[in-house]
């Protein structure tokens, strides 16, 4: 087999065989294929696309390039979830200490943040001390223990997909459906997961910009689940305008523990209970998602939500009385609040525009390796479809000086469209 004849292939628009992927995948992941064979095929796939079928073929592929994680002697069953990224996203650090506490073990992989959208490993290290670093060992023994765990990816899992990921940032071919499913699928079955929730957000705030891109990512990697003997729901949820009212890292730590407290955004709170619902449904603790619903708000109502974002923290490390006194996390030192210049309905409260605004201010990363400012953000007050009057707050900036203040005020401001007529409410799930 040579790398010339399967881009060929792909370019003239031939489905390839399992065994032509295959070696395609181990051959750049070894480095016998160089980076300008593989750009060349990966603009094959952008341009002509994949079937289900090569789609599986790829992510199974990339799985295997490295070490799999088997939870099998761990839990009864691994159920992971995966948001596709976007700005105000802190769902994992509500969702999984509830689950958990509904008796659902859920240990989980997660990433730092990318472009405007945020990161869960960036927030959690807002709290000194806190770990995203846990070998293997030290992830099952506290999966088995605690029945939660929140830590970065390890290097050993899907390799191929980070050489891979590299070379599409760089070559124009990061948004092709089947290159993304099967870069998402390949590091959740790596993990070992056996059923996944998918959040798929669609919108200016996501990488899918629309309803029906996202479907098509959401239906690509349900297909690959299907196919690889996983099950997946997917779910495909706004990203037009920020998800609760906090953006940036510490921010949106404290935005989650009131969640915990049953006391977040409303938005937000809703978000999550879908979300572990569908979570408990997934991994047999609810019969319905009615109960899965039910049993997630109790587990806030009685605190035991909290007390297990607790132990997770504590757990990996981290000082929990900044948890337990919010007033502890990292702060910045100007806080401005902004406010309406105008009366009227909002229509547009555009999530890019603050999420880019945010990595302006520090809290997201220029270039790799960059550090993230935990303290500095936004707490945007409302929601499209909202009235508002004149002169009332809008958003509230935190920023380390104020020449930062100056640098976001008016584009912040410009996130926010008005109109003179009612406007409906954007949906959460599509
Ligand atoms: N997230 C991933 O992990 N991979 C992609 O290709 C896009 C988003």
């Amino acid at each position: 087999m040579r790398a010339v004849d399967i881009i060929i292939k792909k370019r003239d628009k031939q489905e390839l065989t399992d065994a032509e992927i295959d070696f395609f995948v181990q051959g750049f992941t070894s480095g016998a294929i160089s980076d300008y064979q593989v750009s060349a095929w990966a603009m094959a796939v952008f341009l002509n696309g994949m079937t289900a079928h090569e789609t599986t073929a790829l992510t199974l592929s990339m799985a295997h390039s490295g070490a799999m994680l088997d939870l099998s002697d761990t839990v009864d069953i691994a159920v992971d979830k995966h948001s596709s990224g976007g700005v105000g996203d802190k769902t994992t650090l509500s969702v999984l200490p509830i689950v958990a506490a509904c008796g659902l073990p859920c240990g989980k992989m997660s990433g730092r943040g990318l472009g405007f959208s945020g990161g869960t490993l960036d927030k959690l290290e807002s709290i000194p001390g806190y770990r995203v670093d846990l070998s293997t060992d030290e992830f099952k023994s506290q999966l088995r223990e605690i029945g939660i765990v929140l830590t970065g990816q390890s290097l050993d899992l899907a390799p191929a997909d980070g050489k891979l990921y590299a070379l599409r940032d760089v070559t124009g071919t990061v948004d092709a459906t089947p290159l993304i499913a099967s870069s998402i699928m390949s590091k959740k079955l790596a993990a070992g997961a056996q059923a996944i929730v998918l959040d798929v957000k669609a919108g200016n705030g996501a990488f899918m910009p629309t309803v029906e891109a996202a479907r098509q990512l959401a239906n690509a990697m349900t297909d690959i689940g299907r196919l690889a003997g996983r099950q997946v729901t997917a779910l495909i949820a706004d990203m037009n305008q920020p998800l609760g009212d906090a953006v940036g890292n510490a921010l949106e730590v404290v935005e989650a523990v009131k969640a915990l407290h049953g006391s977040g955004p409303e938005d937000f709170m809703e978000h999550c209970l879908h979300l572990s619902a569908h979570m408990l449904l997934l991994g047999k603790r609810a019969p319905s998602l009615e109960q899965g619903r039910v049993m997630a708000q109790k587990a806030i109502d009685d605190g035991s939500a909290f007390e297990k974002f607790c132990q997770l923290v504590a757990a990996q490390g981290g000082d929990v009385s900044f948890v337990e006194n919010l007033e502890k996390l990292p702060a910045a030192e100007i806080v401005e609040v902004l406010v309406s210049p105008r009366a009227g309905y909002l229509s547009t409260v555009h999530a890019r525009t603050i999420g880019e605004a945010a990595v302006t201010l520090g809290a997201g990363r220029a270039k790799k390796g960059d550090q993230v400012d935990h303290a500095v953000g936004f707490i945007i007050h409302k929601k499209v479809g909202q009235a508002v009057s004149a002169g009332e707050p809008l958003f509230t900036i935190h920023a380390r000086n104020h020449a930062q203040v100056e640098q976001v005020r008016e584009i912040v401001l410009n996130a926010f469209a008005f109109s003179d007529t009612p406007v409906a409410p954007l949906p959460l799930f599509y």
